[in-house]
């Protein structure tokens, strides 16, 4: 098995650099990547999905950030710092759950604004920004390799593992955070066989994970999103390991869609849950669950999946992007600090003040 060499997201070029985007659209039938030049081209990308997952997301718009700022054309310190406070404020609105969009576009425009505040001219905080941008892209590769490290342990040698939607090298710009940890157990001699939730309505866990896995040449196997108790109660799943798009100061946790079902079928039959995540996605201003933002998608995602007719047109849709599951399910939280255990309140806590887990 190698480490996935999957390049989620490119900055090429100095300040009036193009950000290229690996359109996850088109997996697992096409590799194409997509060129954003300005904010607006990166907003429509985020809405539409062709980059995704909440690391990969926030590394993504830290860039965008850059694109906004530099877009408006020649102006002073304090203007270009403006500039890209507006643009961070845009980008924010492009989904609402992942916490990493609104914490890498806040610390991207207050490297702005700090530049603009010590009297530097509009190409310093430019300069200031991508520094910045550049900057949480390397700690996301870091963090990555961070939970891969802490996670992998837990792994047990033989059996299998159940993911649900892609906490991947596609997630991310690095190893991913529950594949990481997948990655870094195989790296160190460990053997599994995961298994991929396809992940509807828009099958993450199919197209993304499976294509990823398959890459490194992990086994994986894809199942129905419905087929994830039978599976759990037949004895063959060893643990469960998901990302996080928030998680609040509680533990409670915010993922894709169908992860709270994994979770409650796990603790049925007595099957380990664990949430990976850098430490960008704990939101340390959200109390809980009931809290966090959860983004409502498109009817037609549910009933026209990939261009088929799959329901009467005009019914009526429900479809949240994301789930809560309660911190009550969650067996251990794997962060790039170490793993945190309940109570996560405590834990939490003290790796927010910078304590060991
Ligand atoms: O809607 P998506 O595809 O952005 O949702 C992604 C997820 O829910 C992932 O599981 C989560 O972001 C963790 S990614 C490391």
């Amino acid at each position: 098995m190698s480490l996935p060499a999957v390049e989620t997201l490119r900055w090429e070029g100095g300040v009036d650099g193009t950000l290229h985007l690996l359109d996850q659209t088109l997996l697992p039938g096409e590799v194409r990547f997509r060129a954003c030049r300005d904010a607006n081209s990166l907003w429509d990308a985020l809405k539409r999905l062709q980059v995704r997952g909440a690391p990969a997301i926030g590394v993504a718009v830290g860039y965008g950030v850059v694109l906004g700022a530099r877009s408006e054309g020649p102006r002073d310190a304090s203007g270009a710092a403006s500039a890209a406070e507006r643009a961070a404020a845009y980008l924010e609105s492009a989904r609402p759950t992942a916490v990493n969009l609104a914490w890498a576009a806040r610390r991207v425009a207050r490297a702005a604004r700090g530049a603009a505040s010590r009297g530097s001219d509009a190409a310093s905080v430019l300069d200031a920004s991508l520094s910045e941008a550049r900057a949480i892209h390397r700690e996301d590769v870091e963090s990555c390799s961070a939970i891969g490290r802490h996670g992998a342990p837990l792994i047990p040698d033989g059996g299998g593992v159940l993911t649900h939607c892609n906490a991947g090298a596609l997630a991310t710009t690095g190893i991913g955070t529950a594949l990481g940890v997948l990655y870094a157990a195989s790296e160190a001699g460990k053997r599994f066989e995961v298994f991929a939730d396809e992940t509807r309505p828009l099958l993450q866990g199919a197209r993304l994970t499976a294509w990823e896995l398959s890459r490194s040449g992990i086994p994986v196997t894809v199942l129905c999103d419905n087929m994830a108790p039978s599976l759990l109660r037949s004895g063959r799943i060893g643990c469960c390991v998901v990302g996080a798009d928030r998680i609040a100061r509680n533990g409670d946790t915010a993922n894709k869609i169908g992860t709270y079902g994994v979770a409650l079928a796990a603790r049925a039959h007595r099957v380990p849950f664990y949430v990976a995540a850098p430490m960008s996605t704990i939101d340390p201003s959200c109390p809980d669950g009931p809290s966090i933002p959860i983004e409502s998608r498109a009817p037609e995602e549910v009933t026209r999946p990939f261009g088929v007719e799959a329901a009467p047109r005009g019914v009526g849709v429900y479809n949240p992007a994301f789930d809560v599951t309660p911190h009550d399910l969650i067996d251990a939280i794997i962060a790039d600090r170490g793993v945190l255990r309940p109570p996560y309140a405590e834990s939490i806590a003290r790796v927010l003040a910078g304590r060991p887990a």
